[in-house]
């Protein structure tokens, strides 16, 4: 260990990309989070600051705050018997559906983990991290927790035990991330989720959901986008985000190969082929359909993104 405080950005992520629920997640460039954290003798994690985009929406204490659940993980597993102190920095609003509680967890986790002698390996990281999601969700899942630490896009192969599989995406595919001014909490909207699915749900599912994977590691962005398709998540969050549907369509109008919610939403994501594409066009397509109905949004035109960093 070279100091004792570091900082680290923690990107933002979107999670499901229509068939892989609770499995697949991308990396974006922007927002992120910054966690700072400061190794103190006194055991525990504290959380002394939480500034940024709805910092009043994340709590200071340390056994709900993800960062600091995520960061006790790793100070437990890694057998150490000093404390951290941490502060957030928030780029990536809450309820937004582009991984703000998984951004804080593996933002937290990534700077503890610096802050060891014998940091633990990545696979590790990602199991405390999606404990410091569970605080906010309320279940485990690290589909946001995985792409922001590792970058890229990202596949939960397996839950028990977590194995994550990690793949770079095609150097040439977009992403438009349209975020309304609306709230959706992901525990509320995991509330709606189905106890069971048809088997034809099912069948088409895995169908898009092996191509869309097929697609990142081949680099084949028209794949990608045919492949994006959820006929068991999306159909019963629509409700939650108004105008949803006309964004999608109006994303693909301006030339994205594929429209979809990210994670629970309220985030409209769209896929589009950098070379061929404007995605500054489909961002204010997205807009246009958001503004003409009275609802703000912000918007972020880019490619995928690294992992958790150093600042
Ligand atoms: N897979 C999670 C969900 C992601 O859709 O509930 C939350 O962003």
């Amino acid at each position: 260990m070279s100091s004792d405080r570091v900082e680290v950005i923690a990107p933002a992520t979107i999670a499901n990309l229509g068939p892989g629920f609770d499995v697949f997640g991308i990396a974006l460039k922007e927002p992120y989070d910054v966690i700072g954290a400061r190794r103190v003798s006194e055991p525990g994690v504290m959380v002394v600051e939480v500034v940024g985009v709805g910092a009043n929406r994340v709590t200071l204490e340390a056994k709900r705050n993800t960062a600091s659940v995520a960061a006790a993980e790793v100070l437990r597993k890694a057998n150490v018997d000093f404390g951290l102190e941490l502060s957030l920095r928030k780029g990536v609003r809450p309820c937004s559906g582009m991984g703000s509680s998984g951004a804080s967890a593996a933002g937290g986790a990534f700077a503890a983990n610096l802050l060891l002698d014998k940091p633990l390996p990545m696979s590790d990281l990602a199991m405390c991290a999606a404990k410091g999601e569970q605080a906010s969700s309320g279940t485990l899942h690290a589909d946001n927790v995985a792409p922001s630490l590792y970058g890229g896009f990202t596949i939960i192969r397996s839950y028990h035990p977590l194995d994550v599989v990690h793949v770079v995406p095609p150097a040439n595919l977009g992403i438009v991330a349209a975020l309304p001014d609306v709230m959706v909490s992901t525990k509320e909207a995991r509330g709606l989720l189905p106890k069971s699915v048809e088997m034809r749900k099912l069948v088409h599912t895995v169908g898009h959901a092996s191509s869309l994977a097929v697609g990142m590691s081949l680099g084949d962005v028209p794949l990608i986008g045919r492949s994006v398709s959820d006929v068991i998540v999306e159909p019963v969050r629509a409700p939650l985000v108004p105008h949803l549907k006309e964004a999608e369509e109006a994303a693909l109008k301006a030339g994205a190969v594929a429209s979809f919610l990210g994670g629970s939403g309220p985030c409209v994501a769209s896929f589009f082929d950098l070379s061929l594409s404007d995605g500054k066009a489909i961002g204010e397509a997205v807009r246009h359909v958001f503004e003409s109905k009275g609802v703000k949004v912000e918007v972020w035109v880019d490619g995928w993104g690294k992992g958790c960093r150093r600042v």
